[in-house]
């Protein structure tokens, strides 16, 4: 548990020394949650290097693109973002200063040497299995050499990155992510994820117990254990034994000052009854799933090579709100996969409207090179993708908010995280993953409260904390 607020507050809002000759990096972070997760490590690797970290790039010494290939628009992102960095780098540099800049994540592994072609002002680019290799590289690019480090490492980076320091850990909240298992061998056939982020692999259970148990020693009460496919994952216990993500959820789960646990993204077709039936045993383990389905029609899910049909989906769910009638579900979709008629968009409505989500991302299905989606001559037309995406997400949006205006009312648990957004107020999360925010002294940041639901805002609910209630 947090027991110093004061010194949690302080860490993050520490002002920033601009007399001091430390050197400073921006980590920026874009698409999923492993990102982040690889951001912090950098982050934290550099720190122990002398680094550090700033939020703007008017001071960074050090710039670092932690980037996702998972959608054109995506990828093309960075390469806008290199060019305002050139011109950035170039003014510095006339000023007879300097700024590195690096780009790693998976456009570095999936375009490698390309990125370095495609603009001058890059001075290394690495994969997301050589980041902890970065502060070597760093110093092997200080003479102006163009380095590019995709290699799937054969030593574990894991085991090579340092440990955050309770510091680190403070100055980053009371929720915290813990890869467990990365990679994919599904190899859906629109995704780039088992060409970016190589085969499935799952990190030993004592190096996550320890890294858990560091976490919640510093004061983080909250652990997502991610994976490219989280519930795939079998790592090996002391004995060398496979491990499932449930037996794994049974020992986190025992560690004291840790209240909430989470696991993030499952595929269906590793959605074992053994872990759905822990959505009700394991009282630590929070009533939120989110569970990518793509697409409501067996005719497009086989093309997606998703492994699984329609009714499988339904029976997950089913067997889900049986073991945790409260679990809340959310999913992902793509539309306007090639061959995608009228009719299997309807079926993807309809399944939607059957299940009912909570929360939810839609795509326009983007073709990726190197993909057999790619490939196909039955590609959509991008207008027709426009309109099913946005009759999908308006229909996403009524449940969303449908599910905001069932909680008013309810008394439930909120995690309470950071200040809200005005004097007197702090900010948290549900079990269900909603924003929630309440009349509040900041001493309940970093803690578990019971708050009864007042009002359901777009973005947020508005709560009334039960200690507040019992006064009044
Ligand atoms: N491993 C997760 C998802 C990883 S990618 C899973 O299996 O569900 C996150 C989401 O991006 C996917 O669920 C999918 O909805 C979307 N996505 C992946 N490739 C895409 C593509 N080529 N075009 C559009 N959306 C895509
Ligand atoms: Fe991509 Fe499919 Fe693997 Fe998810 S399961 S990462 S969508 S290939
Ligand atoms: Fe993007 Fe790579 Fe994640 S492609 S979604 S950052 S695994």
């Amino acid at each position: 548990m947090v027991t110093d607020v004061k010194e949690l507050i302080e860490t993050r809002t520490e002002p920033r020394r601009s007399e001091a000759p430390t050197p400073k990096v921006l980590v920026k972070s874009y698409g999923c949650q492993m990102n982040v997760y690889d951001a912090t490590r950098m982050a934290d690797l550099l720190g122990r290097e002398g680094y550090a970290e700033t939020q703007g790039e008017d001071d960074a010494d050090l710039v670092i693109l932690n980037t996702c290939h998972i959608r054109e628009k995506a990828a093309e992102k960075i390469y806008s973002e290199l060019g305002k960095l050139a011109i950035a780098k170039r003014a510095l540099n006339a000023q007879g200063r300097e700024m590195k800049i690096v780009v790693a994540g998976c456009v570095a592994q999936a375009e490698g040497e390309e990125v370095l072609k495609r603009q001058r002002a890059v001075d290394l680019v690495v994969g997301p299995q050589s980041y902890h290799r970065l502060p070597e590289l760093l110093r092997q690019a200080k003479d102006g050499a163009r380095i590019a480090d995709t290699d799937f490492a054969v030593e574990d980076k894991f085991r090579a990155l340092p440990a955050p320091s309770r510091a680190q850990i403070r100055a980053r909240g009371v929720s915290a992510f813990v890869t467990v298992q990365e990679g994919c061998d599904k190899f859906c056939s629109f995704c780039v994820v088992p060409y970016t982020r190589g085969a499935e692999s799952s990190r030993p259970v004592a190096e996550i117990i320890a890294e858990t148990e560091r976490l919640v020693d510093a004061g983080v009460c909250e652990i997502t254990l991610i994976g490219q496919n989280v519930n795939a994952y079998r790592g090996p216990d002391a004995q060398g034994r496979e491990t499932t993500l449930v037996q794994l959820l049974d020992r986190l789960a025992r560690i004291e000052g840790l209240t909430r646990l989470r696991y993030t993204t499952s595929h269906p077709v590793d959605m074992a009854q053994a872990l759905i039936d822990a959505h009700g045993a394991i009282p630590k383990l929070m009533p939120y799933v989110h569970l990518p389905v793509q697409s409501g029609s067996d005719r497009i899910l086989k093309a997606m090579n998703r492994k699984h049909g329609v009714d499988a989906y339904f029976s997950i769910v089913e067997n889900l709100r049986k073991a945790r009638p409260d679990v809340a579900l959310s999913s992902d979709f793509i539309v306007g996969f090639p061959g995608e008629t009228d009719a299997d968009f309807e079926a993807t409505m309809a399944l939607v409207r059957s299940v009912g989500f909570a929360s939810s991302f839609s795509f326009k299905f983007s073709a990726r090179p190197g993909t057999p989606a790619a490939d196909r001559d039955d590609q959509i037309e991008e207008h027709v993708k426009s309109e099913r995406l946005a009759a999908l997400q308006a229909l996403l949006e009524e449940q969303r908010q449908a599910f905001n205006a069932a909680t008013v009312g309810r008394e439930i648990s909120v995690l309470f995280e950071k200040p809200g957004r005005h004097e007197g107020q702090i900010a948290g999360k549900s079990p269900y993953m909603q924003a929630v925010h309440a009349e509040g002294s900041i001493e309940h940041i970093g803690r578990e409260a019971s708050v009864k639901i007042v009002a359901a805002g777009s973005n947020s609910l508005s709560a009334r904390l039960m200690s507040e209630e019992a006064k009044a």
